[in-house]
């Protein structure tokens, strides 16, 4: 074999799906956009004016420590020990650019080439790029709706003992499902993976987001050893600050900052100074998040009435904004998905992007205003009436 030409490629490359949310649609003016995973509320006051200040006194001029800036570290440790009984500190906090990237650090400073990794499917789509791109093998794990698109631990606990994973993704409340794990479950699953020696992942971005008063579990509660992931987009509305944590213990996160130290040396310190203002005025903070949840509670109800009321099976999902109805037609999601917006001017995600067992579903973000939830739902009715 001669040697290959430069510029291709590489062979890691074309394994990657590309993202089901950021494809290229001609969405107009009075497309109803049901595909955004982002907060439609902005990003609070008091977070807006710290990173304003942190840019007018030049500290954005400057680099921060590759592990983040050690307030805002001490501040989320303080969070995690008042809320989840924790006992953590700032050396058991990660900053990472993003919730995406402390996936792809945590990727590439665990996983060997030929680990096998199980991960939700349905699920978040990039967590299959991370782990090709470190080399290691996806394990899809189906999620079905009839389980509550929960993980069942009977059939988690087979695959243990069949394929013997070396890692576990867990995403509870889930994307693109909007299903909350039970306590009750996460602790067997927990067990399932301490006796099979499965190291956990838990991407628990959407923690914030639990409706009908539910309690959010932290991983980190449940398993000393278990890394989780969380994000600034979802929890303050700072998708495009680019910021997201990693909560793990000294010797994991050593090893994220070697690669940190590599990637991006370290997050952008502007953002940083937001999520301190975000921790250290808690009070105010956790006010708008439970002013958005119940909002996000509402718009999650007349989504899930509209859905079923035009004939589209839709578990009620506990949290997260997403909800992922099967859809009563034979035809492809990625078609339904295509045709729709031709026909309706309503924009969803065909759900085989969240993997093939989403295949028959389309994901609804209801992050938008009950203005757009009602007109989308009446669209949709007619085009489901027209269908037939
Ligand atoms: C389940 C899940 N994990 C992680 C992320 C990454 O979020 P970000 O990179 O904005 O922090 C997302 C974003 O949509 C998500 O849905």
């Amino acid at each position: 074999m001669g040697k290959r030409e430069p510029y291709e490629p590489s062979h890691r490359i074309s394994k990657l799906d590309d993202s089901p949310t950021r494809v290229f649609k001609k969405i107009g003016p009075k497309t109803i956009d049901f595909s955004i995973g982002q907060p439609d509320f902005g990003t609070p006051d008091h977070v807006k004016e710290a990173k304003i200040k942190a840019i007018r006194s030049d500290l954005d001029s400057r680099y921060a420590p590759i592990e983040g800036l050690p307030k805002l570290r001490s501040l989320i440790a303080e969070d995690y020990n008042e809320v989840y009984g924790l006992k953590l500190t700032e050396k058991n906090v990660f900053i990472t650019t993003s919730g995406s990237m402390a996936l792809s650090l945590l990727a590439s400073s665990l996983y060997e080439p030929g680990d096998k990794v199980v991960t939700p499917n349905p699920g978040f789509f990039a967590y299959k790029g991370h782990i090709v791109l470190a080399g290691a093998s996806q394990i899809p794990f189906r999620i079905s709706e009839d389980k509550g698109f929960r993980m069942d631990v009977d059939d988690f606990h087979t695959l243990c003992r069949t394929v013997d994973p070396e890692y576990l993704v867990i995403n509870s409340p889930s994307n693109p499902t909007g299903a909350v794990q039970p306590r009750s479950e996460l602790e067997e699953i927990v067990d399932i993976c301490r006796e099979h020696k499965v190291g956990i992942i838990s991407d628990e971005v959407y923690d914030t987001m639990i409706y009908n008063g539910g309690k959010h579990t932290c991983l980190r509660e449940l398993s000393k050893d278990a890394i989780v992931v969380n994000s600034f987009s979802k929890r303050y509305g700072m998708c495009g600050d680019r910021m997201g944590f990693i909560i793990g213990t000294e010797e994991q996160l050593k090893a994220v900052k070697r690669v940190q130290t590599y990637r991006n040396v370290c997050a952008a310190t502007e953002p940083q100074y937001g999520g301190i203002a975000a921790f250290e005025e808690k009070e105010l903070t956790k006010k708008i998040q439970a002013e958005h949840r119940e909002l996000y509670q509402k718009r999650r109800n007349l989504t899930v009435d509209g859905l079923r009321d035009m004939g589209m099976s839709c578990h009620m999902p506990e949290g997260a904004f997403y909800a992922f109805p099967r859809y009563p037609s034979t035809m492809m999601s990625k078609d339904f998905e295509a045709l729709l917006l031709k026909e309706a001017d309503v924009n969803v995600v065909a759900g085989r992007g969240f993997g093939r067992y989403g295949e028959g579903h389309i994901r609804i973000s209801y992050a938008t205003s009950e203005e757009n939830i009602k007109e989308g739902l009446t669209r949709m009715k007619i085009f489901l009436e027209n269908l037939h």
